[in-house]
This record gives structure tokens, sequence and C-alpha cells, in this order.
């Protein structure tokens, strides 16, 4: 039987239709973001991630399985020597949307390679507009770099940026009306994500959370917003536009709303292995199985068999919930 006759579409037994890959290829990073990594982290032995070539194939599998989507994270995926071959190749085999995540530490000079190689669109991570404070969040870097590779995406037609802030309770939660701001002036999509437990130090607490419903209410009351509704568009981000036509923002509200209902993500691990979920360790490794010659069918039915193992939701906040054994690095926003 030929792949492209495998007719299983990745469905799950809560009628949830699979079609978004996240495809982290790097756990490494060169920044240590306080709400990510451990200032001492250890990464993977580089013979443990998959190759570029093994990348193309799940991509493929998952393409062939209805995926329509791919979005490539971390770890940086920038530090990766082969990131523009990576995006060419996934580019290539017809998804209709490939994006990225990336610190934007190495965006300015690769954003414009990577939009010839087909990207369409990135996601650049940015906690703080305070040049002091950046690096207090993120270990390393500069805020400025990081607002210039904005610019260079957007000069490189990788429109519109989306800026992903991780809001810390106490630590960067009085910034919300200068990143609001920075959205109406930009045109840039600011989106504001709950921090989740998956950062490596072990540090989240429930009263770390900005909840989104704060955040609302801080930006409404200045600029009043409306949701957007867009049925086609799965994204889990929850969308508003500023009344005065002024720009738009979005919240991701794992922890206090979450969107598992609609969930239509897969991801596979730097290290190469299938996760039906952020918050799950139920993992299927497809590395070995790559390198010892095993056929599409096979590959396809370890995607299968992750999307039909797929629990309802993640439970945060349950008393049933266990945190993952591994970080955000590791397995890729
Ligand atoms: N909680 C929420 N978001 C996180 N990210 C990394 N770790 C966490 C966490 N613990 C974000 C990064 C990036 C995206 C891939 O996930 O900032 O924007
Ligand atoms: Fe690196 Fe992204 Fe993690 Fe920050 S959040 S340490 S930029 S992988």
């Amino acid at each position: 039987m030929s792949l492209t006759a495998l007719e299983a579409r990745l469905v799950d037994r809560f009628g949830r239709v699979h079609d978004d890959l996240r495809l982290s290829i790097t756990d490494r990073c060169n920044l240590r973001c306080v709400y990510c990594m451990t200032e001492d982290q250890v990464f993977r032995p580089r013979d443990e991630l998959l190759t570029a070539a093994e990348i193309q194939r799940v991509g493929a599998v998952a393409r062939a399985l209805g995926v329509r989507s791919v979005r490539i994270t971390g770890g940086e995926p920038l530090v990766r020597a082969d990131v523009v071959d990576i995006v060419a190749g996934l580019a290539a085999q017809g998804f209709e949307d490939v994006a990225l995540t990336t610190n934007g530490t190495r965006l300015e000079k690769l954003a414009a390679p990577l939009a010839e190689a087909g990207l369409r669109r990135v996601n650049v991570s940015c906690d703080s507009l305070r040049p002091d404070r950046f690096p207090t969040i993120r270990r390393r870097g500069r805020l400025e770099a990081v607002l210039g590779a904005m610019e260079a995406a957007e000069a490189a037609g990788l429109q519109p940026v989306k800026v992903n802030v991780v809001l810390m309770a106490g630590v960067n939660d009085d910034e919300v009306l200068d990143f609001a701001e920075l959205a109406r002036r930009t045109g840039r999509v600011v989106r504001f994500i709950e921090f989740m437990p998956l950062d490596a130090p072990g540090s989240w607490r429930p009263d770390h959370v900005v909840p989104t419903a704060t955040v609302l209410e801080t930006i409404g009351a200045r600029w009043p917003l409306e949701e957007v509704r867009d049925p086609a568009d799965p994204a889990p981000a929850e969308r508003f536009r500023f009344a005065d036509g002024g720009g738009e923002i979005g919240a991701i509200s794992s922890v206090t709303r979450p969107f598992c209902a609609t969930c239509n993500r897969l991801r596979v691990t730097a290290d190469g292995a299938v996760r039906n979920c952020l918050f799950s360790d139920d993992e299927r490794p497809l590395r070995r199985l790559l390198r010892e010659g095993a056929s599409d069918e096979q590959l396809a039915g370890v995607l299968v068999g992750a999307v039909e193992a797929k629990r309802a939701g993640h439970g945060i906040g349950e008393p049933t919930f266990i945190r993952s054994r591994r970080s955000m690095s590791m397995i890729g926003g």
C-alpha cells in the first residue's frame, strides 16, 4: 500500500482533526529565558536530533495524513545551520502554511533567505520593551536586536509579524499597555501568553500567571476592544481588534481558558518523538524507526496512534495534573 492510499486522517476520539504540526528542530537556544530554561541548561547530543532528511520524511508522512500547516519551533530553530534548507524542503511539500517561532536574535540576517525558501510567517518572542529588563527575563540578548529583527521580517514580506509575550505576575505585567501600544503603532499582532507549567526550573506557580481576563481589562479600559471571530482560524489565540481600527492583539490562555476542545495540533519533539499534547508525556519515538528503515506506513501508524490516544484536555488546575517531565524547549512551543 502506498502512502497516498492511506485514507486515515488524524481524527481523535473526540472528533478533533489534527491538521497542524509543530516540529521542534532543536532543543538548543542562545538565550535562557527564565520561564523556559535553567541558567546551566544541558542540551541533547546532536545525534539525538532528527536530521534535515528525517524531518522531511516526517513532514511528508504528516502531509499525506492531511496535515496542512507546519510550524517550526525549538529551542531556537535559527541556531540550526540547516534551517533554511529545512524550510525549503517543507515548503516544497505543498503545505498551505509554513511558519516559524523564533527568539529573533538571528532573524535579522535570516529573514530574507527564509522568506525566499518559502516561509510565510514568523512569531517573534519578546517579553519586555525595556532594554534594561529584557535581559533579566531572557538572561541574554538585546532588545534592540529583536526589534530590528521584526523590521527585517516585515521587509522580507513575512507579515504580519506576531509578537509572543509571556506574561509573569510582578515581572513584566506592568508592560501590557506598552505592548498594546506597540501593536497599534506597528500593525504587529501582539499575543499575550499565559505562563505555563513547562519551565525547566520548575518554578511555575498558579499565582505567577497573569490571567487573560486581567490583560483584556487593562487594555480595554484604555482602548476598547472587540473580539474577532474567524471560524476558519483554528489558532488557539483569542483575537481582539481595537475598536478604533488601530490593529489587533491576541491572547493565549492555556491556563485560565484552555482551548483543548478545539486543539488541532500534533507535535514532534527535537529528538523525534510524536507528542499529542504539550502537557502529556505520552510520547511515541520516531527516530529509531526512521533510522532502522521503517516504511512510510509504519511512520504514519505512529502519528495515527498518537492522535487516537489523545486525552480530552490537559487538566492544569485539576488535582490529578502532573507536570510534564520535559520542558518547552524540548517539546517545542
Ligand atoms: N509558558 C508560556 N510560554 C512559554 N514559552 C516558552 N516557555 C513558556 C512557558 N513556560 C513560549 C516562548 C515562545 C513560545 C514558543 O513559547 O516565549 O514564544
Ligand atoms: Fe530560548 Fe525560546 Fe526557551 Fe527563550 S523561550 S530560552 S528563546 S527556546
